[in-house]
């Protein structure tokens, strides 16, 4: 039986889309796209793509614990296995991440070079010349699970935070798919280099 996956975003939902558009070549069922904001752009191209989507607002004053109960209890129904987080902007903790089988993100640098936050900004300030994406399993920490894979580019010498954004958002959006994809059927990174570049 192939896993069940679902998208979690808190807003634009790129990465998510990129995803959706690779469907076939991953081997997954993508039955849910959840958003802890209802207003989330994603959800409506979640919509048009013909995914189930699930709105879970954290209440004012609401507890943690409370919210990711609301969220495990979703996902649960829709018989989710695996977790894809893209632009979902909170931390889980480890409860939650316990009742799946592996729960994977996408984050906005070479980690573990800049964890966190604003790393665009981050990179320019602290003059890196290489900058990138880190597809990662997730633990309860931030920005610290095990690397899956990496995609990098030069920082060129007008950047803004703001142009190198838009390249580093198009590494991941090539990255994050064939990562899911590899994952899921068990090749590392450098396995899957091998055998879509043969050189023989
Ligand atoms: C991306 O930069 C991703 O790396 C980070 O959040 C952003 C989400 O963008 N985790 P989008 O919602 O996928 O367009």
């Amino acid at each position: 039986m192939l896993p069940r996956a679902a998208i979690l975003i808190s807003g634009r939902g790129s990465n998510m889309e990129a995803i959706l558009n690779s469907r076939s070549q991953i081997p997954a069922e993508f039955s849910l796209v959840l958003s802890d904001k209802a207003g989330a752009e994603g959800l409506e191209v979640a919509r048009k793509a013909g995914i189930s989507v699930a709105v879970i607002e954290r209440g004012k004053g609401e507890p943690k614990a409370t919210h990711e109960f609301q969220m495990i209890e979703v996902l649960k129904d829709a018989g989710v296995t695996h977790i894809v987080l893209a632009g979902f902007m909170r931390i889980l903790s480890k409860n939650f991440l316990d009742h799946f089988v592996a729960t994977l993100n996408i984050h906005p640098s070479l980690l573990p070079s800049l964890p966190g936050l604003n790393t665009h900004a981050r990179a320019l300030k602290s003059n890196l010349s290489v900058h990138g994406c880190t597809v990662h399993l997730v633990d309860s920490g931030i920005d610290t699970g095990p690397i899956l894979a990496q995609a990098g580019l030069s920082v060129g010498p007008n950047e803004t935070p703001d142009s190198l954004a838009a390249k580093v958002l198009k590494l991941e959006h090539s990255l994050y798919p064939v990562t899911i994809s590899n994952f899921l059927r068990g090749r590392s990174q450098n396995q899957a280099l091998a055998t879509d570049h043969p050189t023989g």
